[in-house]
């Protein structure tokens, strides 16, 4: 039986209900990337463009990948994190003319409505804890270094042990005006679409450096966007997906 909100929502983003958008009222867009509450020095990730992990067949990846819920206790390094996070959101430019940031994933309208958080456990060289991806600069904010930050993610996923036992489980946090600004309500269905492309690169990426990854859409998401710090409905957790090493004892 379709439950009627749920579908109550596509009709009301269908395009003959669609309110004037912010942009065609001349509001000045929102950035790039929302400014950290609080400003911090940053971590340097390993430049994109020395990285260098060879080639790796894409219908491998493609028919290999699976969800894997169990990884080995191998740490990630911080090449193949930066190789991650540049494949699921890097910018590789910024067009200024048209107000624009030109990523490694699509958008609709090239909005990019998403901040990457990062609940590691083990990559080499970085404590356990809370982290934010700084897109623009292609580096780490610190935003909560205590080893209890990853159960208590997990804990707000149900428990789900993959969380618990990940190197690192990505965190996408939606910051619906980015997306908004251009098409009022109907944003709320390109965001998760949007998300979907992020995961999927994640996915296909991990293939390639022997990893694993298991998409995440069960959490409680109040109890999330609080451990995130995110204040909804400014911005909130739209998806997560832990990470880690294949161990040969689960293949
Ligand atoms: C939007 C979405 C949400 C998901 N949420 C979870 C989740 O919370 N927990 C989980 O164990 N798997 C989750 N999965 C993984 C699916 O269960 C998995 O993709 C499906 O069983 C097919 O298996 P395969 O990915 O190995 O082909 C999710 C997948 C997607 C696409």
């Amino acid at each position: 039986m379709l439950k009627e909100n749920g579908y109550q929502f596509i009709e009301e983003t269908k395009l003959p209900n669609i309110s004037e958008s912010d942009q065609n009222l001349k509001k000045p867009q929102p950035p790039y990337e929302t400014p950290l509450k609080n400003p911090r020095p940053l971590i340097g990730l390993p430049k994109p463009e020395g990285i260098d992990f060879g080639l790796y067949d894409l219908r491998k990846a493609i028919e290999e990948r699976r969800s894997l819920r169990r990884y080995s206790d191998d740490s990630l390094s911080l090449v193949e994190l930066s190789y991650l996070l540049w494949l699921t959101q890097g910018v590789k430019s910024i067009d200024e003319k048209r107000h624009v940031t030109w990523r490694t994933v699509p958008s609709a309208g090239c909005r990019h409505p998403f901040e990457t958080y990062l609940s590691i456990n083990r990559v080499e060289g970085l404590d356990p804890g809370l982290y934010r991806y700084m897109a623009l600069e292609h580096k780490l904010a610190p935003i909560r270094l205590d080893e209890q930050f990853n159960a208590e993610l997990a804990q707000a996923c149900g428990g789900q042990r993959q969380v618990l036992t990940s190197a690192v489980t990505f965190i996408w946090a939606a910051v619906p005006y980015r997306t908004v600004w251009r098409y009022a309500e109907r944003s709320y269905r390109y965001m998760y679409l949007d998300a979907g492309h992020v995961c999927q690169n994640l996915h296909l990426a991990a293939e390639s450096i022997n990893c694993g990854v298991c998409a995440i859409g069960y959490f409680d998401d109040d109890t999330v966007d609080a451990l995130v710090d995110l204040t909804p409905p400014e911005m909130f957790v739209i998806y997560m997906a832990s990470l880690g090493k294949k161990s040969p004892r689960n293949e």
